[in-house]
Protein backbone atom coordinates (compact mmCIF):
# COMPACT_ATOMS: atom_id res chain seq x y z
CA UNK A 1 0.00 0.00 0.00
CA UNK A 2 1.27 3.18 -1.14
CA UNK A 3 2.45 5.82 1.89
CA UNK A 4 2.42 9.68 1.28
CA UNK A 5 5.37 11.48 0.52
CA UNK A 6 5.97 12.82 4.21
CA UNK A 7 6.20 16.40 2.87
CA UNK A 8 2.77 16.66 1.83
CA UNK A 9 1.41 17.17 4.73
CA UNK A 10 1.71 21.09 4.20
CA UNK A 11 0.17 20.98 1.04
CA UNK A 12 -3.51 20.98 2.63
CA UNK A 13 -6.51 23.74 2.67
CA UNK A 14 -5.58 25.01 5.89
CA UNK A 15 -9.65 24.81 6.52
CA UNK A 16 -9.26 21.14 6.75
CA UNK A 17 -7.81 21.43 10.35
CA UNK A 18 -10.98 23.43 11.56
CA UNK A 19 -13.01 20.42 10.91
CA UNK A 20 -13.25 16.86 12.98
CA UNK A 21 -15.03 13.79 11.71
CA UNK A 22 -18.66 13.85 13.33
CA UNK A 23 -18.37 12.30 17.04
CA UNK A 24 -22.08 10.81 16.40
CA UNK A 25 -20.72 8.72 13.68
CA UNK A 26 -17.72 8.09 16.04
CA UNK A 27 -19.46 7.00 19.03
CA UNK A 28 -21.93 4.83 16.94
CA UNK A 29 -19.04 3.28 15.77
CA UNK A 30 -17.52 2.21 18.88
CA UNK A 31 -21.01 1.53 20.53
CA UNK A 32 -21.67 -1.27 17.57
CA UNK A 33 -19.03 -3.05 18.70
CA UNK A 34 -20.10 -3.74 21.95
CA UNK A 35 -21.99 -7.46 22.14
CA UNK A 36 -25.49 -7.33 22.00
CA UNK A 37 -26.00 -3.26 22.45
CA UNK A 38 -29.24 -1.79 21.48
CA UNK A 39 -29.13 1.39 19.57
CA UNK A 40 -31.26 3.98 19.74
CA UNK A 41 -28.44 6.39 17.61
CA UNK A 42 -28.64 7.05 14.31
CA UNK A 43 -31.16 8.99 12.45
CA UNK A 44 -32.13 6.37 10.09
CA UNK A 45 -35.30 5.23 9.42
CA UNK A 46 -35.80 1.60 9.86
CA UNK A 47 -38.67 0.98 7.29
CA UNK A 48 -37.89 -0.36 4.32
CA UNK A 49 -38.51 1.62 0.97
CA UNK A 50 -41.75 2.42 0.05
CA UNK A 51 -42.60 -0.39 -2.70
CA UNK A 52 -43.97 2.79 -5.07
CA UNK A 53 -40.48 4.01 -5.04
CA UNK A 54 -38.74 0.40 -5.65
CA UNK A 55 -40.74 -0.10 -8.93
CA UNK A 56 -40.21 3.27 -10.24
CA UNK A 57 -36.63 2.52 -9.57
CA UNK A 58 -36.45 -0.79 -11.26
CA UNK A 59 -38.50 0.49 -14.20
CA UNK A 60 -36.03 3.56 -15.00
CA UNK A 61 -33.47 0.92 -14.94
CA UNK A 62 -34.71 -1.21 -17.14
CA UNK A 63 -35.93 1.56 -19.58
CA UNK A 64 -32.06 2.20 -19.59
CA UNK A 65 -33.09 5.30 -17.71
CA UNK A 66 -28.92 5.82 -17.75
CA UNK A 67 -27.56 9.10 -19.01
CA UNK A 68 -26.68 12.58 -17.00
CA UNK A 69 -29.60 14.17 -16.58
CA UNK A 70 -30.01 18.31 -16.65
CA UNK A 71 -27.60 19.58 -13.44
CA UNK A 72 -30.80 20.26 -11.88
CA UNK A 73 -32.16 16.95 -12.03
CA UNK A 74 -34.89 15.41 -14.28
CA UNK A 75 -37.66 17.63 -15.17
CA UNK A 76 -40.04 15.14 -14.10
CA UNK A 77 -38.78 14.83 -9.98
CA UNK A 78 -38.48 18.41 -10.56
CA UNK A 79 -42.18 19.33 -11.06
CA UNK A 80 -43.10 16.28 -8.62
CA UNK A 81 -41.27 18.78 -6.23
CA UNK A 82 -42.62 21.41 -7.10
CA UNK A 83 -46.36 19.86 -6.78
CA UNK A 84 -45.24 18.61 -3.06
CA UNK A 85 -44.28 22.19 -1.67
CA UNK A 86 -47.83 23.86 -3.34
CA UNK A 87 -49.71 20.75 -2.13
CA UNK A 88 -47.94 20.19 1.67
CA UNK A 89 -46.98 23.30 2.31
CA UNK A 90 -48.54 26.14 -0.18
CA UNK A 91 -45.07 27.13 -1.26
CA UNK A 92 -44.43 28.53 -5.17
CA UNK A 93 -41.66 27.18 -6.90
CA UNK A 94 -41.25 26.98 -10.66
CA UNK A 95 -39.76 23.66 -11.42
CA UNK A 96 -37.74 24.72 -14.30
CA UNK A 97 -35.50 27.45 -12.72
CA UNK A 98 -36.11 27.27 -8.61
CA UNK A 99 -35.69 23.91 -7.98
CA UNK A 100 -32.77 21.72 -7.95
CA UNK A 101 -32.18 18.23 -7.10
CA UNK A 102 -29.05 17.32 -4.81
CA UNK A 103 -27.17 14.10 -3.50
CA UNK A 104 -29.00 14.39 -0.01
CA UNK A 105 -29.91 17.34 1.97
CA UNK A 106 -26.49 17.32 2.84
CA UNK A 107 -25.34 18.63 -0.72
CA UNK A 108 -28.06 21.19 -0.55
CA UNK A 109 -26.47 22.58 2.64
CA UNK A 110 -22.80 22.25 1.23
CA UNK A 111 -23.85 24.23 -1.94
CA UNK A 112 -25.76 26.54 -0.32
CA UNK A 113 -23.45 27.36 2.13
CA UNK A 114 -20.44 27.64 -0.22
CA UNK A 115 -22.90 29.53 -2.53
CA UNK A 116 -22.79 32.26 0.53
CA UNK A 117 -19.72 32.40 2.38
CA UNK A 118 -16.39 33.90 1.92
CA UNK A 119 -13.67 33.83 4.36
CA UNK A 120 -14.50 35.28 7.26
CA UNK A 121 -18.29 35.39 6.90
CA UNK A 122 -20.45 34.90 9.83
CA UNK A 123 -23.59 32.44 9.87
CA UNK A 124 -26.15 31.90 12.97
CA UNK A 125 -26.63 28.26 13.87
CA UNK A 126 -29.28 27.94 16.77
CA UNK A 127 -28.20 24.91 18.70
CA UNK A 128 -27.94 22.28 19.98
CA UNK A 129 -28.11 21.43 16.30
CA UNK A 130 -27.40 18.88 12.83
CA UNK A 131 -23.26 18.97 13.54
CA UNK A 132 -23.07 19.50 9.51
CA UNK A 133 -23.80 22.94 9.41
CA UNK A 134 -20.57 23.92 11.64
CA UNK A 135 -18.51 21.69 9.99
CA UNK A 136 -19.70 23.11 6.38
CA UNK A 137 -18.97 26.53 7.55
CA UNK A 138 -15.81 25.92 8.68
CA UNK A 139 -14.53 23.90 5.97
CA UNK A 140 -15.44 27.39 3.90
CA UNK A 141 -13.70 29.25 6.01
CA UNK A 142 -16.37 30.75 7.54
CA UNK A 143 -17.28 31.40 11.36
CA UNK A 144 -20.28 29.65 12.92
CA UNK A 145 -22.14 31.72 15.48
CA UNK A 146 -23.83 29.45 18.11
CA UNK A 147 -27.24 30.50 19.59
CA UNK A 148 -27.91 28.36 22.54
CA UNK A 149 -31.57 28.39 22.62
CA UNK A 150 -31.36 25.90 25.64
CA UNK A 151 -33.06 28.45 28.20
CA UNK A 152 -36.15 28.83 25.54
CA UNK A 153 -36.81 25.33 25.48
CA UNK A 154 -34.76 25.06 22.12
CA UNK A 155 -36.78 27.56 20.27
CA UNK A 156 -34.79 30.75 19.02
CA UNK A 157 -37.05 33.54 19.92
CA UNK A 158 -36.61 37.13 17.83
CA UNK A 159 -35.11 38.28 21.02
CA UNK A 160 -32.04 35.84 20.87
CA UNK A 161 -31.97 36.54 17.19
CA UNK A 162 -31.70 40.49 17.73
CA UNK A 163 -29.12 39.81 20.07
CA UNK A 164 -26.68 38.01 17.72
CA UNK A 165 -27.57 40.40 15.04
CA UNK A 166 -26.48 43.29 17.74
CA UNK A 167 -23.37 41.44 18.76
CA UNK A 168 -21.80 40.15 15.40
CA UNK A 169 -21.63 42.37 12.25
CA UNK A 170 -20.37 39.71 9.27
CA UNK A 171 -23.83 37.85 9.21
CA UNK A 172 -23.94 36.17 6.11
CA UNK A 173 -26.68 34.01 6.79
CA UNK A 174 -28.86 31.95 9.45
CA UNK A 175 -29.25 27.81 9.06
CA UNK A 176 -32.43 27.12 10.83
CA UNK A 177 -33.42 23.31 11.08
CA UNK A 178 -37.20 22.60 12.57
CA UNK A 179 -38.56 19.94 13.40
CA UNK A 180 -35.01 19.85 14.98
CA UNK A 181 -32.39 17.51 15.09
CA UNK A 182 -31.69 16.73 18.02
CA UNK A 183 -34.54 17.68 19.72
CA UNK A 184 -37.80 17.18 18.10
CA UNK A 185 -39.05 20.46 18.83
CA UNK A 186 -40.12 22.88 16.21
CA UNK A 187 -41.56 26.45 15.43
CA UNK A 188 -45.20 27.64 14.85
CA UNK A 189 -46.24 29.24 12.44
CA UNK A 190 -46.80 31.95 14.60
CA UNK A 191 -42.94 31.55 16.05
CA UNK A 192 -41.73 31.88 12.26
CA UNK A 193 -43.41 34.73 11.38
CA UNK A 194 -41.91 36.75 14.63
CA UNK A 195 -38.57 35.38 13.38
CA UNK A 196 -39.24 36.39 9.28
CA UNK A 197 -40.41 39.66 10.55
CA UNK A 198 -36.82 40.36 12.01
CA UNK A 199 -34.97 38.88 9.20
CA UNK A 200 -37.14 40.95 6.88
CA UNK A 201 -35.17 44.29 7.92
CA UNK A 202 -31.52 42.10 7.09
CA UNK A 203 -29.78 40.93 4.35
CA UNK A 204 -29.56 38.06 5.54
CA UNK A 205 -30.04 34.33 3.26
CA UNK A 206 -32.36 32.38 5.61
CA UNK A 207 -31.15 28.62 5.09
CA UNK A 208 -34.42 26.34 6.32
CA UNK A 209 -33.90 22.69 6.66
CA UNK A 210 -36.75 20.73 6.42
CA UNK A 211 -35.83 17.37 6.19
CA UNK A 212 -38.31 16.17 8.58
CA UNK A 213 -40.88 18.73 7.66
CA UNK A 214 -43.17 15.11 6.66
CA UNK A 215 -42.82 13.92 10.27
CA UNK A 216 -44.54 15.90 12.39
CA UNK A 217 -47.04 15.11 15.41
CA UNK A 218 -50.21 16.52 15.63
CA UNK A 219 -49.72 19.85 13.87
CA UNK A 220 -49.04 20.66 10.64
CA UNK A 221 -45.74 22.24 9.14
CA UNK A 222 -45.06 25.75 8.06
CA UNK A 223 -42.35 26.80 6.40
CA UNK A 224 -39.94 30.22 6.91
CA UNK A 225 -40.69 30.86 2.91
CA UNK A 226 -44.41 30.87 3.24
CA UNK A 227 -43.23 34.38 5.22
CA UNK A 228 -40.08 35.69 3.41
CA UNK A 229 -39.61 33.97 0.26
CA UNK A 230 -37.22 36.15 -1.25
CA UNK A 231 -34.64 35.73 0.92
CA UNK A 232 -34.55 32.01 1.77
CA UNK A 233 -33.88 28.57 0.68
CA UNK A 234 -35.84 25.38 1.83
CA UNK A 235 -33.61 22.39 2.02
CA UNK A 236 -35.92 18.99 1.87
CA UNK A 237 -35.66 15.66 0.05
CA UNK A 238 -37.10 12.22 0.34
CA UNK A 239 -34.20 10.53 2.91
CA UNK A 240 -36.22 10.95 5.90
CA UNK A 241 -39.72 11.06 4.35
CA UNK A 242 -39.13 8.15 1.78
CA UNK A 243 -36.99 6.32 4.13
CA UNK A 244 -34.64 6.38 2.09
CA UNK A 245 -31.31 7.90 2.98
CA UNK A 246 -29.22 5.15 0.59
CA UNK A 247 -30.86 6.61 -2.49
CA UNK A 248 -29.20 10.03 -1.54
CA UNK A 249 -31.80 12.08 -2.91
CA UNK A 250 -32.55 16.22 -1.65
CA UNK A 251 -33.09 19.55 -3.02
CA UNK A 252 -33.41 22.76 -2.44
CA UNK A 253 -35.82 25.48 -3.11
CA UNK A 254 -34.93 29.25 -4.05
CA UNK A 255 -36.03 32.20 -5.71
CA UNK A 256 -34.51 31.81 -9.45
CA UNK A 257 -31.98 34.52 -9.24
CA UNK A 258 -30.36 32.68 -5.97
CA UNK A 259 -30.91 29.28 -7.37
CA UNK A 260 -28.54 30.38 -10.46
CA UNK A 261 -25.36 30.56 -7.88
CA UNK A 262 -26.96 27.71 -5.69
CA UNK A 263 -27.74 25.56 -9.13
CA UNK A 264 -23.74 26.66 -10.37
CA UNK A 265 -21.91 25.32 -7.27
CA UNK A 266 -24.09 22.14 -7.27
CA UNK A 267 -23.59 21.35 -10.93
CA UNK A 268 -19.85 22.22 -10.94
CA UNK A 269 -19.49 19.71 -7.94
CA UNK A 270 -21.76 16.70 -9.02
CA UNK A 271 -23.11 17.28 -12.78
CA UNK A 272 -26.17 15.27 -11.57
CA UNK A 273 -28.17 13.01 -9.56
CA UNK A 274 -28.41 8.99 -10.47
CA UNK A 275 -31.69 8.52 -12.77
CA UNK A 276 -32.71 5.37 -10.70
CA UNK A 277 -32.50 7.03 -7.52
CA UNK A 278 -34.44 10.03 -9.15
CA UNK A 279 -36.79 8.02 -10.73
CA UNK A 280 -37.82 6.52 -7.27
CA UNK A 281 -38.06 9.74 -5.74
CA UNK A 282 -40.97 10.94 -7.60
CA UNK A 283 -43.79 8.86 -6.31
CA UNK A 284 -42.67 9.52 -2.71
CA UNK A 285 -43.09 13.29 -3.41
CA UNK A 286 -46.35 13.28 -5.86
CA UNK A 287 -48.48 9.97 -5.72
CA UNK A 288 -50.83 9.17 -3.23
CA UNK A 289 -48.98 5.66 -2.53
CA UNK A 290 -46.10 7.72 -1.71
CA UNK A 291 -48.10 9.87 0.73
CA UNK A 292 -50.10 6.97 2.11
CA UNK A 293 -46.56 5.43 2.57
CA UNK A 294 -45.23 8.29 4.63
CA UNK A 295 -48.19 9.08 6.76
CA UNK A 296 -48.05 4.73 7.70
CA UNK A 297 -44.21 5.35 9.23
CA UNK A 298 -45.32 8.69 11.35
CA UNK A 299 -48.16 6.70 12.83
CA UNK A 300 -45.72 4.14 14.00
CA UNK A 301 -43.23 6.94 15.03
CA UNK A 302 -45.73 8.92 16.92
CA UNK A 303 -46.63 5.37 18.64
CA UNK A 304 -42.67 5.35 19.70
CA UNK A 305 -42.61 8.73 20.66
CA UNK A 306 -45.38 8.73 23.26
CA UNK A 307 -44.30 5.33 24.65
CA UNK A 308 -40.39 6.82 24.80
CA UNK A 309 -41.11 10.05 26.50
CA UNK A 310 -43.57 8.68 29.00
CA UNK A 311 -40.99 6.17 29.91
CA UNK A 312 -38.01 8.06 30.26
CA UNK A 313 -40.16 10.66 32.49
CA UNK A 314 -40.76 7.51 34.96
CA UNK A 315 -37.38 7.25 34.86
CA UNK A 316 -36.53 10.71 35.81
CA UNK A 317 -35.44 12.25 33.04
CA UNK A 318 -36.78 15.71 31.58
CA UNK A 319 -37.88 15.21 28.36
CA UNK A 320 -40.39 17.97 26.47
CA UNK A 321 -42.51 16.20 24.00
CA UNK A 322 -41.02 16.17 20.81
CA UNK A 323 -43.13 17.44 17.76
CA UNK A 324 -41.19 16.14 14.87
CA UNK A 325 -38.73 13.91 13.48
CA UNK A 326 -37.45 11.32 15.66
CA UNK A 327 -35.23 11.96 18.08
CA UNK A 328 -36.21 12.56 22.14
CA UNK A 329 -33.69 15.02 23.64
CA UNK A 330 -33.87 14.03 27.52
CA UNK A 331 -32.30 15.59 30.46
CA UNK A 332 -30.34 13.61 32.69
CA UNK A 333 -32.14 12.71 36.22
CA UNK A 334 -31.13 14.93 38.54
CA UNK A 335 -29.03 11.91 40.45
CA UNK A 336 -27.07 11.40 37.18
CA UNK A 337 -25.05 14.77 37.14
CA UNK A 338 -24.82 16.52 33.51
CA UNK A 339 -21.99 14.76 32.42
CA UNK A 340 -23.25 13.51 29.22
CA UNK A 341 -20.76 11.87 27.67
CA UNK A 342 -19.49 9.94 30.72
CA UNK A 343 -23.44 8.68 31.20
CA UNK A 344 -23.45 7.36 27.64
CA UNK A 345 -20.00 5.83 27.85
CA UNK A 346 -21.48 3.97 30.61
CA UNK A 347 -24.69 3.29 29.22
CA UNK A 348 -22.87 2.00 26.34
CA UNK A 349 -20.60 -0.30 27.88
CA UNK A 350 -22.42 -1.10 31.23
CA UNK A 351 -26.24 -0.83 30.20
CA UNK A 352 -25.94 -1.94 26.80
CA UNK A 353 -28.24 0.67 25.05
CA UNK A 354 -26.43 3.64 22.61
CA UNK A 355 -27.76 6.84 22.61
CA UNK A 356 -25.94 10.07 21.69
CA UNK A 357 -24.57 12.61 24.17
CA UNK A 358 -26.40 16.11 23.90
CA UNK A 359 -23.35 17.98 23.96
CA UNK A 360 -22.06 16.93 20.60
CA UNK A 361 -24.93 18.72 19.40
CA UNK A 362 -23.01 22.27 20.56
CA UNK A 363 -23.96 24.74 23.30
CA UNK A 364 -26.87 23.86 24.82
CA UNK A 365 -26.61 20.22 24.73
CA UNK A 366 -25.02 19.86 28.03
CA UNK A 367 -26.41 17.07 30.11
CA UNK A 368 -29.32 15.95 27.54
CA UNK A 369 -28.81 12.57 25.69
CA UNK A 370 -30.41 12.28 22.14
CA UNK A 371 -32.04 9.18 21.82
CA UNK A 372 -33.50 7.96 18.30
CA UNK A 373 -36.76 5.97 17.70
CA UNK A 374 -36.24 5.42 14.41
CA UNK A 375 -35.81 1.52 15.49
CA UNK A 376 -38.51 -0.94 16.30
CA UNK A 377 -40.66 -0.98 19.44
CA UNK A 378 -39.31 -3.89 20.52
CA UNK A 379 -35.85 -2.52 20.42
CA UNK A 380 -37.17 0.59 22.14
CA UNK A 381 -38.82 -1.37 25.05
CA UNK A 382 -35.50 -3.36 25.48
CA UNK A 383 -33.77 0.08 25.49
CA UNK A 384 -35.93 1.35 27.99
CA UNK A 385 -35.83 -1.79 30.65
CA UNK A 386 -31.98 -1.98 30.18
CA UNK A 387 -31.66 2.10 31.45
CA UNK A 388 -33.89 1.52 34.07
CA UNK A 389 -32.00 -1.67 35.42
CA UNK A 390 -29.04 0.90 35.05
CA UNK A 391 -30.40 3.32 37.35
CA UNK A 392 -30.97 0.73 39.77
CA UNK A 393 -34.62 1.39 39.44
C1 LIG B 1 -31.21 18.05 10.16
C2 LIG B 1 -30.66 17.19 9.10
N1 LIG B 1 -30.40 17.71 7.90
C3 LIG B 1 -29.90 16.96 6.90
C4 LIG B 1 -29.61 15.63 7.09
C5 LIG B 1 -29.02 14.84 5.95
O1 LIG B 1 -30.01 14.35 5.11
P1 LIG B 1 -29.65 13.48 3.83
O2 LIG B 1 -29.50 12.06 4.27
O3 LIG B 1 -30.81 13.67 2.91
O4 LIG B 1 -28.38 14.01 3.26
C6 LIG B 1 -29.87 15.02 8.32
C7 LIG B 1 -29.55 13.60 8.54
O5 LIG B 1 -29.55 13.09 9.63
C8 LIG B 1 -30.41 15.84 9.35
O6 LIG B 1 -30.67 15.32 10.56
Amino acid sequence: MPEMKASLSQQFNTNLTRVQPTPIRTFDYKASKIPEIVKLTLGEPDFNVPEVAKEAAIDSIKDNDSHYSAGSGTPALRTAISHYLKDRYDLDYDAETEIAVTIGATEAIYASLFAIINKGDQVLIPTPTFPLYESVVNLLGGEAINIDTSANNFVLSPEMLKQALADHDHVKAIVLNYPSNPTGVTYSADQLKALADVLADTNLIVIADEIYSELIYGGHHTSIAKFIPGQTVVLNGASKSGAMTGYRIGFMAAPAELMKRLGMVHSIMITSPSDPAMAAAIPVFDSEAGKQATLDMKDAYEKRRDYIVAALQKLGFTVATPHGAFYVFAKLPADQGTDDVKFATRLAEEGKVAVIPGSYFGDGGEGFLRLSYATSMENIKLAVERIKTMLGK
